[in-house]
């Protein structure tokens, strides 16, 4: 569903985001899921487009900067590997072994796709070692790495995240970065102001066995107890304003938000 949201954010007349073969990899399942949620939040394609596009630029300045390793967390359809890459640079798809099997099995169909542009990490947050993993398939921890975390966080428990999170800033270099897309509490949990539509979309997503567990309302305790020095937020209306030129007070989609963090980089030029 999210890829499809994102093909269609990349086929609109003025795209926000790029993405050649996210509609492919999603197919036609995946439209129709989307396509069921647009009647509960309208905003939904813009705001997958809106943090594709964001967290695109994030990896582009991070390699910019001389980052040489990207670590995509909970890759599902993900395809920066093949659109981010570039020579001297690694890609690092850490995901279930399962969700990566059928991506391959999807990526296999696309000729022009370049497979060999991200290593496959296969591993169970639940059961796994991440850190083990990653180590195993080639990451170098004494240099930096830019993490990106999409699309997952309000799907753990409060326990799992912090853990990830505490492990990320002290277990690599600390020059690292880190760049997460979190929902607040109101939406994550289910909140009775909510409106209905909202409670609408939860209750699909819950449908599809994917609960949301974990809100963030306030992410500088939570980022300062996890070990991170520097942190900034940008809102979904800053990332519209900023990447549409547009600001719509009706948009009624304002739960979600971006972070990015980092242990020792001052992110004041970021
Ligand atoms: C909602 S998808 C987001 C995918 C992608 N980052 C994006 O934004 O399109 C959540 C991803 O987290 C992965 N995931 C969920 N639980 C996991 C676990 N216990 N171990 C590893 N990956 C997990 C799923 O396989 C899936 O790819």
């Amino acid at each position: 569903m999210v890829a499809a949201y994102r093909g269609r954010a990349s086929a609109e007349a003025t795209p926000v985001c790029e993405d050649p073969w996210a509609l492919g990899l999603a197919g036609a399942e995946g439209e129709a899921l989307s396509r069921r949620w647009d009647a509960h939040s309208p905003s939904m394609e813009l705001w997958v487009g809106l943090r594709t596009r964001y967290l695109d630029d994030t990896v582009t300045r991070a390699l910019d900067r001389g980052m040489r390793q990207v670590v995509i967390l909970g890759a599902g359809l993900d395809t920066r590997a093949a659109r981010l890459r570039r020579p001297g640079a690694r890609f690092f798809e850490v995901d279930q072994p399962a969700s990566q099997a059928d991506k391959r099995e999807r990526l296999s169909r696309f000729a022009s796709y370049p497979i060999e542009a991200a290593t496959f990490v296969p591993c169970d947050f639940e059961r796994d070692d991440f850190v083990q993993l990653l180590e195993a398939a080639g990451l170098d921890r004494s240099a930096p790495s830019c993490f990106v975390w999409e699309g997952v966080v309000y799907y753990l428990r409060e326990a799992a995240a912090r853990s990830t999170l505490e492990r990320l800033a002290s277990e690599f270099d600390p020059g690292s970065l880190l760049v997460f897309d979190y929902l607040n509490s109101k939406m994550a949990k289910s909140s009775p102001r909510l409106r209905q539509e909202d409670r609408a979309m939860k209750g699909i997503i819950e449908e599809l066995g994917e609960p949301m567990q974990f809100g963030i309302d306030d992410p500088t305790p939570l980022m300062s107890e996890c070990g991170y020095r520097f942190v900034r937020t940008v809102s979904f209306d800053e990332l519209a304003l900023q990447y549409t030129g547009t600001y719509a007070r009706e948009r009624f989609f304002r739960f979600q938000a971006v972070g990015l963090a980092s242990a020792s980089e001052s992110l004041s030029l970021w």
